[in-house]
């Protein structure tokens, strides 16, 4: 028997099977699942208008400690469709980091898309290759969300049988598709000569159909790291046959192509001097080089800064706790709203404001009385199992850095800039990231926010000038493994402490 599932503000209506799950029919429409749809969290809750929906009486509990009313409010990750109903979604101001500037390169014909594809999000920008600037800018939450909140649990999701690696592959293609599709037909042209896509190597993967068990277990070597080209058939996309869709080729193994992209938009591969990157994520990727070595790794930061197992972690959505003031301890909150749940960049507040006011011990404890909590404001607080995820994430950035410039026979002085890319590193305080030891740096000025560095990267991948570049950028780069690193204990152990 089948169900009407009736969403406001959409106003659209969705048949639904009898216990079809509620989390697939509101995919893609906003909501944000923070942990990856186990029911923890209690962030992706929907408004249940008319109908019925059965509660669970942890999911009741959960609802509650929100603030939220369980006879009106359900977990749009619990529920499943016995009834026909009419739900609401909370619309959230979405804070997605684009690159509004115009390509560097310019003066080939046609129209090419750039795909910064992310885990959490996906950013498509239709580029006009005579002058290089953007006539479309579409960005959504990537829908493969409901099926794990950070690339380790994608991966669980997809190792648990090819129809579920399939699900990953035809989600994020059909919405990847859908973007493009619908920025060329914005743009009112059919012009179009190349999708260009830049990603993670999880995303790599997951998007080509590539086995992601090699990704899965130690030495995380996987034989399929190229460059995939694909026709927009294939992928069941409505574009002209003769626009060619790639996605850009992996550095390494846990270093994918939007690093490729940060160093070919940042130039590292063109200094004399030495220059950093540094993008803060699931797996902080860390990139140090010249014109005559680049070096790279990844850390298993965990996705504490994407809110991901942080008692009140969130996205950086409105009702998010993205700032708090240095004196008087006020949490900023994102859209100005009641606050909901704490961001990445709030996180790094948070910390770095209770170390200074001494409610933080250097080894990350709670100096208070208070059980295990630090308030913050409206009923978000900071509990002593955050400040460990914290301590964890910014230990493996931090030694992650440190052992790069070891290999490399440098210090931080050799050092001209530190570029920070992606959505977190637009947002943080610099200072802060520097005092709670997350960011290694001299002075704020070695530190250069590089946006969306992926994004703008793609942008100049779109052309065929860029080829020549990339090419001249791969015999540069090594991967180097920090696990084989002797010190890496004894570093990591040392940068816990604040
Ligand atoms: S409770 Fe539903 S995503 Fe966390």
């Amino acid at each position: 028997m089948a169900h009407t599932v009736h969403i406001e503000p959409f106003d659209i209506d969705i048949s639904a099977e009898d216990n079809a799950s509620l989390a697939e029919i509101v995919n893609g429409l906003g909501i944000d699942f923070p942990c990856g749809g186990k029911g923890l969290c209690g962030n992706c809750h929907i408004e249940l208008v008319k109908g019925t929906m059965e509660i669970s009486a942890r999911e009741k509990a959960l609802l509650e400690r929100k603030g939220l009313d369980s006879s009106r409010w359900r977990l749009a990750c619990c529920g499943r469709i016995t009834d026909d109903i009419v739900i609401r979604i909370p619309v959230r101001e979405q804070v997605i980091l684009t690159d509004d500037s115009s390509s560097r390169l310019y003066g080939e014909d046609g129209l090419a898309a750039a795909v910064d594809l992310g885990s959490t999000t996906i950013v498509v920008q239709l580029i006009d290759r005579k002058n290089g600037a953007v006539l479309e800018s579409f960005s959504e939450i990537n829908g493969q969300n409901v099926f794990g909140a950070d690339i380790i649990s994608r991966i669980a999701y997809a190792l648990q049988g090819p129809e579920y690696s399939e699900r990953l592959a035809l989600t994020v293609r059909e919405q990847v598709g859908r973007m493009a599709g619908d920025a060329v037909k914005a743009s009112g042209r059919d012009d179009i000569r190349n999708v260009t896509i830049v990603g993670n190597s999880v995303m790599h993967h997951l998007f080509c159909k590539l086995d992601v068990t090699p990704l899965s277990a130690y030495p995380f070597l996987s034989p399929y790291n190229g460059r995939m080209e694909f026709t927009p058939s294939e992928l069941g996309w409505n574009l002209p046959e003769t626009c060619t869709v790639r996605f850009m080729q992996n550095i390494s193994h846990f270093v994918g192509s939007d690093i490729l992209a940060g160093i070919l938009h940042t130039g590292i591969h063109r200094k004399d001097r030495w220059c950093a990157l540094l993008d803060l994520g699931t797996n902080g990727e860390i990139v140090i080089g010249n014109r005559e070595r680049i070096l790279c790794t990844s850390t298993a930061a965990g996705p504490a800064f994407e809110g991901v197992n942080i008692v009140n972690g969130m996205r950086a959505v409105s009702g998010a706790v993205c700032r708090i003031d240095e004196t008087s301890g006020k949490a900023e909150i994102i859209g100005n709203t009641r606050p909901s749940g704490i961001c990445g960049s709030g996180l790094i507040d948070a910390i770095h404001y209770f170390l200074k006011t001494g409610r933080i011990t250097p080894d990350g404890r709670i100096a208070d009385d208070s059980p295990g909590r630090l308030e913050i404001a409206g009923g978000v607080a900071l509990y002593d199992r955050d400040i460990r995820e914290f301590q964890l994430a910014k230990a493996a950035v931090a030694t992650g850095f440190e052992l790069l410039m070891k290999h490399l026979g440098i210090s931080l002085t050799d050092i001209d800039k530190i570029y920070i890319a992606g959505g977190l590193g637009n947002y943080i305080d610099i200072s802060k990231a520097r005092e709670t030891g997350l960011i290694k740096a001299i002075g704020n000025s070695q530190i250069v926010k590089a946006g969306n560095s992926a994004l703008a990267g793609c942008k100049e991948m779109t052309f065929s000038a860029s080829d020549r570049e990339i090419e001249a950028i791969l015999p540069l780069v090594s991967h180097y493994s920090l696990e084989t690193d002797p010190d890496f204990q004894d570093r990591y152990c040392e940068n816990l402490f604040f």
